[in-house]
């Protein structure tokens, strides 16, 4: 029988097999200790499928919300190369300090942008500025923003982007049509979104591992 036991047995084999987490990502993982939020960062196998995924892309802009302590911003900055550029979206100064300091550490400070305020907020003010658009948006701050996050991300995109949303499972609590959790409304409603815009073409996959039964959402812009 398999548990989530089993499942962060496995995930630890398969991040000690395949996955290239240095020394500054660790203590990148580890630092989120000192977050507003605790660990609820991507696994670290999770943060290398973000990577693959804007390597595979050719990424070179990059739009992520919800920071924390900048852990997978880091796969993704890495990601980018030396070129890239990542914007990441973060509502506590708190969560941006420890970031900060991890970009430091891991070399990418240069290419990455903190932003501190609520994430509609800022993304409201990178369309007003007509920002070069992104490759890649990576969707994981707080759940029930999630459709106002995805419609930002449609004016902040090309055909061709990919975005991907983070924890569209939540232990099955997704398929309560009348849950009243309002991270459960936001996913519902943002994978509704999803499905009735035919700009984009969408899977969701469950995960299980060491972050328990979750999972993602892709979605790739075809028009
Ligand atoms: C939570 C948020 C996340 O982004 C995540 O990956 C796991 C849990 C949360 O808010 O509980
Ligand atoms: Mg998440």
């Amino acid at each position: 029988m398999s548990t989530p036991d089993t499942w962060t047995a496995v995930d630890r084999y398969l991040v000690d097999t395949l996955v290239d987490e240095d020394a500054t990502l660790a203590l990148a993982r580890e630092s989120a200790d000192d977050t507003t939020a605790g660990h609820i960062e991507v696994a670290p196998n999770q943060g290398a499928f973000l990577a693959l995924l804007a390597q595979m892309i050719g990424a070179r802009r990059i739009l992520e919300f919800g920071t924390l302590a900048g852990y997978s911003t880091i796969w993704l900055a890495r990601a980018t190369g030396v070129d890239g550029h990542v914007d990441t979206l973060e509502l506590e100064e708190q969560n941006a300090e420890i970031a900060r300091a991890n970009f430091k550490r891991a070399g990418v400070f240069d290419r990455v942008d903190v932003h501190v305020a609520p994430a509609a907020q800022t993304a409201a003010e990178l369309i007003e500025r007509s920002v070069e658009p992104y490759d890649l948006v990576f969707i994981d701050a707080d759940k029930p923003n999630n459709p106002v996050y995805l419609a930002a991300a449609m004016e902040l995109t090309h055909p061709g982007s990919v975005i991907v949303i983070d924890n569209v499972v939540r232990n099955g609590s997704v398929v309560d049509a009348g849950s009243e959790d309002p991270s459960a409304q936001g996913t519902r409603a943002v994978l509704a979104a999803a499905a009735a815009d035919p700009r984009l073409s969408a899977t969701a996959l469950q995960t299980v591992g060491s972050k328990g039964w979750d999972g993602f959402a892709l979605l790739l812009r075809v028009g």
